[in-house]
Parts: structure tokens; sequence; C-alpha cells
């Protein structure tokens, strides 16, 4: 018989897990300490955009095998495999990760552990924390030691969640006991059935995989964001650099995309919680090595904003900005740490009148954004505008007929952040065309002199 299954925390991973393991035909039950979002989920209603996995919520909402509740207890009594899968954010005083919700998790599942069980985490955690959680999970649990803890880190990327969930490049268990392995690979039979590697470690290995992967990305686009930063200097052009190194077989074309840095909810606060870790570990090196990283990103999104006033001729203040984007990448309306919404900020406090449109995201608070104002489509944001500026490369905005935008703006002047468009044809339309890590495009007047 398949194991029951729980996932705590609903958020991008918890829902997708839960959703994936209902499709690969396991009873899960869902748990959050927030009612509001469980009674949406129990409707089957995501709260959030993430392509396909609204299908696949609604489809086992109404079969029955995907429920959610806020009660732990029943979570307790009905699954032999709990994962864990809430959020660890960077803390508010430091760049360490904030474990409150994990342990939080710990604090109200294991009191109910009456029966030899399995509880998992996948939540993105320092190295060490498995073990702490162990000791925590044994002491708290009425069955104590036949409670047994293993780390299964989680690789999806949001816009691909459901894709990834169900197909993943590779399956990492750390784990204590071949009891636990053992578990592991019913509850991944299916995906371990195709050949997806399947790689079994201690609990700190595979703790540290997830934190390595994702700064090992990070490093990526910082490399060639510094190699942007170069490239300005020296009158090169980034894109065909990266373009060339791409070819390279060992480097590889993917994440090698230079423009405003990478945002969202894993990868900056991920590269700072390891930071802060190697620190504390004396792994001076790695922790020197994703300083670096962190500051060419943060050095990437002002950068943009230079690029404005070099556009511009001057500050941004008093004049129009188109900004399109406002999510921290396409596919998604996550905005958590976006640096779309960072520059969009950033050239409004400059005094710049900022009208921002996405396709996905509609508002983003006054409180968290003071001085944007959303428009609803890209002709209302742009119109008028004495410079548009790309922040979130969406297909909407590569497909989008420069010569068109040409006759709804008041000054045809491009900053692409992104390095999304195609340049030349901008440029062809009347735009001048600023972008990072490539020399400045002029404007070619149309031929009926109306640019
Ligand atoms: C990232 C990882 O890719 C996932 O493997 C991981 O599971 C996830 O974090 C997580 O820890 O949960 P995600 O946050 O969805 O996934 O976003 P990515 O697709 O990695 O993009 C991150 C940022 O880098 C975005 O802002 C994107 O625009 C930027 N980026 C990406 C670049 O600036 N340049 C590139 O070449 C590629």
């Amino acid at each position: 018989m398949k194991p029951n299954i729980s996932v705590l925390g609903t958020g991008y991973l918890g829902v997708t897990h839960a959703a994936g393991l209902a499709e690969m035909g396991f009873d899960v039950i869902g748990v959050d300490v927030d009612a509001a979002k469980v009674a949406r989920l129990a409707r089957g209603e995501v709260p959030f955009h993430e392509p396909g996995l609204d299908d696949l919520v609604r489809t086992h909402t109404e079969s029955g095998r995907l429920r959610f509740t806020t009660d732990h207890s029943e979570a307790a009594a009905f699954a032999d495999v709990h994962f864990l899968s809430v959020g660890t954010p960077q803390s508010a005083d430091g760049e360490a990760a904030d474990l409150r919700y994990v342990d939080a998790a710990i604090d109200m599942l294991a009191p109910h552990l009456n029966r030899p069980c399995l509880v998992v985490g996948k939540s993105t955690v320092p190295v060490g924390t498995a073990a702490r959680l162990t000791d925590r999970l044994t002491a708290l649990a009425p069955a104590g030691h036949t409670v047994e803890l293993a780390w299964n880190p989680e690789f999806l990327r949001e816009g691909h969640a459901v894709a990834d969930t169900i197909a993943p490049d590779r399956i990492v268990v750390g784990v204590g006991s071949d009891v636990a392995e053992k578990l592991l690979r019913e509850v991944y039979a299916d995906i371990l059935e195709r050949g997806t590697p399947f790689l079994v470690t201690d609990l700190a290995t595979a703790e540290l995989v997830k934190v390595a992967a994702n700064s090992f990305l990070a490093t990526k686009i910082s490399f060639i964001n510094a190699m942007a930063e170069v490239c300005e200097a020296a009158g090169a052009d980034v894109t065909t650099l990266a373009r060339a190194l791409g070819h390279d077989a060992r480097i590889g074309h993917r994440f090698l995309h230079a423009g405003v840095g990478f945002g969202g909810g894993c990868l900056p606060k991920d590269v700072r919680a390891f930071r802060a870790r190697a620190r504390e570990l004396g792994g001076e090196g790695a922790a020197a090595l994703l300083g670096e990283v962190d500051s060419i990103n943060v050095r990437a999104r002002a950068r943009t904003l230079d690029l404005v006033r070099d556009s511009l001729g001057g500050e941004p203040a008093g004049h129009r900005i188109a900004v399109l984007g406002a999510a921290f990448k396409p596919g998604t309306d996550d905005v958590r740490d976006s640096p779309a919404l960072a520059v969009a900020t950033a050239v409004a406090r400059a005094g710049a009148e900022v009208t921002v449109y996405d396709p996905m995201v509609r508002s983003a608070g006054a409180a968290a954004c003071p001085g944007l104002t959303f428009s609803g489509s890209l002709e209302a944001a742009v119109t008028d505008a004495d410079l548009v500026l790309l922040l979130t490369e969406w297909e909407e905005f590569r497909m989008a007929d420069p010569r068109l935008l040409a006759a709804w703006v008041r000054t045809p002047r491009l900053v692409d952040g992104r390095n999304a468009l195609d340049h030349q044809a901008w440029a062809a339309a009347g735009w001048s065309v600023r972008a990072p890590g490539r020399a400045p495009v002029a404007g070619q007047p149309s031929r009926d002199g109306a640019a």
C-alpha cells in the first residue's frame, strides 16, 4: 500500500509538491496555519499564479486525493510521511535564514506523532539544521526515536514548478537509515522508474546541495553581470561575449544573461544565508565569494538607474518613465525581491513619474513601492513616456512592435535592463537604446522624418 502523505506549508513549494504527489496517486493532506489560505485551497483555488497548478489542484481536490487542513493532529493521524515545506526567509536583522517557521512546524506536528513515521525537510535551510531538528523532533514526539528525520531539497523553479515536480532532473535525499531511504524510494517510485538520478547522502550534504546549487546559479549571473561592467568600460558587447562563452559545453548558455540581476524569493536570500552560515563554519572562501556575488547583484540594479540617467542626459526628475515588468522574472506574479520593482522605485525616488505595466502583476502595494502607478496595458503605460525601461522580459514585450511604441511615446528612448530586445530593430524604428554591458545605439531617423 502507498504511504499516506502530509505536506506542511502551502506556499509555491508545498502546494506544488502536494498536488504533484496526488497526481502520482498518493493520498495527500496539506497543512497550513493560515485558515483563509487553507479554505481557498480546499475549494481548489491556488492563491498565486503558477502555470498548470490550478488544474492539478482542482482535479485532485475534486477526486478527494488532495485535502487541506489547519489541524496538525489530523495530519499526524493520517500520514506516514510528513514533508516540511515552510518558508525560510531572510531574518529581519541580518543575512542569516529565519528558521522560526521550520521550528514552529516541528513544534506543532511532533507532539501528535504517536506512531513510527518519517518527517522529510524540503525547505532550504542552513547546513546543520536537520541535525538540530532531529533532536527536537525525537524529544517532542510521543513515538520518540521511531520518528525519523530526512532531508530532501527541492529544486523547482517558479513558472515551471509543476513540470519540475513531476519530472525533476534529480532527487537528493539525506537519510539516516535504510528504512527512510526505502520509504522515499516508494514516494518517488514513478519518477525513479524513468531513470531519474537518485542521490542518497547524509543530512548535511543534502542540505548543502540546495544552497550550493542556488549559489552556483547566482554566481553565474553575477559573473556575467561583472563582465557587463567590464564590457561597458572596454566598449565590448556582453551578449556576444556570453554567446561565445556558452558554446563551450563546460560553461553553457543558461543563466548567462546579463541584466538587472537576480531576484525572487530564493536566490538573493539563499546566497546571503549561505554566506552567513559559511562564515560561522569558518568557510571564509565561500563567504567572500558569495559576498561578491551579492554586491555585483545589488550593483546591477544601481547601474540600471545610471543607464536611465545616461539615456536622459541628466536626472530622471520631471520625466515620465514607463517601466515594463514588475515580477522578478517572466511567467510568475511573484514580486519578492524583484529587481524590476527595486529599480522602478529607485527611479521614482529620483523624481520621475513612473508608470509600471506587467501582464501578471497589477499592483504591488503603495507601502512597498512608493511612487509607482500601475497601468492596465502596455499602450497606456508608454503613452507620452520620455523613456521606456524594460525590467522583466515578458513575451509581450519581446514581441512588441517598436514602430508602434515609437508612435505612442513622447521620446523614443529605451533602456533594456534585461538585454531582451532586438536593439537594431528598435534603433531602426527610431529608438535610442541603452543596455547593460553594451555600447549605446543611436536611433535612426525614419525615412519620413517622423522620429
Ligand atoms: C531558483 C532556482 O533556479 C531553483 O532551482 C530553486 O529551486 C528555486 O530558486 C528555489 O530555491 O526555490 P526561481 O527563484 O524560480 O528558482 O528563479 P530562477 O529561474 O532561478 O531565476 C532567478 C532570478 O535570476 C530571476 O530574477 C531571473 O530573472 C534572474 N536571472 C536568471 C538572470 O538575471 N539572468 C539569467 O541568466 C538567469
